[in-house]
C-alpha cells in the first residue's frame, strides 16, 4: 500500500489474481497479501477444501471478491479449467501466481517413478499448463505471471533431487515464458529460503538451519507475499527475473 498523505492507495485495486495452492500456508499469505493491495483473488486448492473456504471468507473480509476453486493441477485439463473458472467467476485474469507444489523427501536409491512423475507433474507441469491457459486468458490486455521457486533451484539437497530439479525447471520456465510472452506479460519468480517449516519439524534441525542463514533466522510467509506484490506492481521492464527471499542464504 502506498500512502499519499492520509490516503492509502491500494495498488492492485480492480486487478484479478489466481493463486494456486492458495488455501494454506505460504499460498494463503500470498492471497491475503494481494487482497490487502485491493486485488480480487481466486485460490486454487486440491485437498484442503475446508481451509480454502475459510481463506476465501478471510479474503472477502478484506473487502475484495474471492473464489475457492478445486483442481488437481498435475492434470493439464484441470489446470486449464482452473484458469477458465477464474475468468468465469471473477470476470478476467490479470495475475497468476504459480505457488502450488509438492515437497517430498526422495533419497536417490528409494525414489520411485511415481514420485518423480508426481513432483514434476505438480511443480512444473502444473505451472506450465496454468501459465499456458493464463497467457491465453490475459489476451491483449496482458498481465503478470509469478512463479514460486525455491533456494533449492540453485542449491543441491541430496535427499530432495527431484524437488530441486522441478524448481530449477521452474526458473527456466520463468525465463522462457518471459521471452515468449513479452511485451504483453511479465514473468518473474520468487525464490524463498526457509519461511515455513513442515509441522513437527524437529527443533534441533530448525536451529541448525537457522545457523546457516546470514540473517540468523527463518523468513516469514509474508516476506514471500511482499515479493509477489512487488512483481505484481513493479515496472513492466522487469521480466524474467528471480528474486531470492532467503535471508542471504544464496549469497554464501
Ligand atoms: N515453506 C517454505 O519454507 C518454502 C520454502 C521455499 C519454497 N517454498 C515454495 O513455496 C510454495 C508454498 O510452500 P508451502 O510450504 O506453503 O507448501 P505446502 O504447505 O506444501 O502447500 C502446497 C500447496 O500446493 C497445493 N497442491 C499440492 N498438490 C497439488 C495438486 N496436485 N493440485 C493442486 N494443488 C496442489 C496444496 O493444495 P491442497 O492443500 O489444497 O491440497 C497446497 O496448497 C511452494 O511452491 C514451495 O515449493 C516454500
Amino acid at each position: 500500500m502506498t500512502s499519499h498523505g492520509s490516503r492509502q492507495v491500494k495498488e492492485l485495486a480492480g486487478k484479478i489474481a489466481l493463486v494456486t495452492g492458495g488455501a494454506v500456508r505460504v499460498g494463503r499469505a500470498i492471497a491475503l497479501g494481494l487482497a490487502r493491495q485491493g486485488a480480487d483473488v481466486a485460490i486454487g486448492y486440491h485437498r484442503s477444501a475446508a481451509a480454502a473456504r475459510a481463506t476465501a471468507d478471510d479474503l472477502r473480509a478484506l473487502g475484495v471478491r474471492a473464489a475457492a476453486l478445486r483442481a488437481d493441477i498435475a492434470r493439464p485439463a484441470e489446470a486449464r479449467r482452473l484458469v477458465s473458472e477464474t475468468v468465469r467467476r471473477l470476470g478476467r485474469l490479470d495475475i497468476l501466481v504459480n505457488n502450488a507444489a509438492v515437497f517430498v523427501r526422495t533419497p536417490l536409491a528409494e525414489t520411485t517413478p511415481a514420485q518423480w512423475e508426481h513432483l514434476m507433474g505438480v511443480n512444473l507441469g502444473g505451472a506450465f499448463f496454468c501459465s499456458q491457459a493464463a497467457a491465453r486468458a490475459m489476451g491483449r490486455r496482458g498481465g503478470r505471471i509469478i512463479n514460486i521457486a525455491d533456494v533449492g533451484a540453485v542449491r543441491a539437497w541430496p535427499a530432495y533431487i527431484p524437488y530441486g530439479v522441478s524448481k530449477a525447471g521452474l526458473v527456466m520456465l520463468t525465463r522462457g515464458l518471459a521471452a515468449a510472452l513479452a511485451p504483453r506479460i511479465q514473468v518473474n519468480a520468487v525464490g524463498p529460503g526457509v519461511v515455513l517449516l513442515p509441522e513437527g519439524f524437529p527443533k534441533a534441525s530448525r536451529e541448525r538451519l537457522s545457523a546457516r542463514i546470514p540473517m540468523g533466522r527463518h523468513g516469514d510467509p509474508d516476506d514471500v507475499a511482499a515479493a509477489v506484490c512487488f512483481f505484481a506492481t513493479c515496472p513492466d521492464y522487469v521480466t524474467g527475473q528471480i528474486l531470492f527471499v532467503d535471508g542471504g542464504a544464496t549469497a554464501m
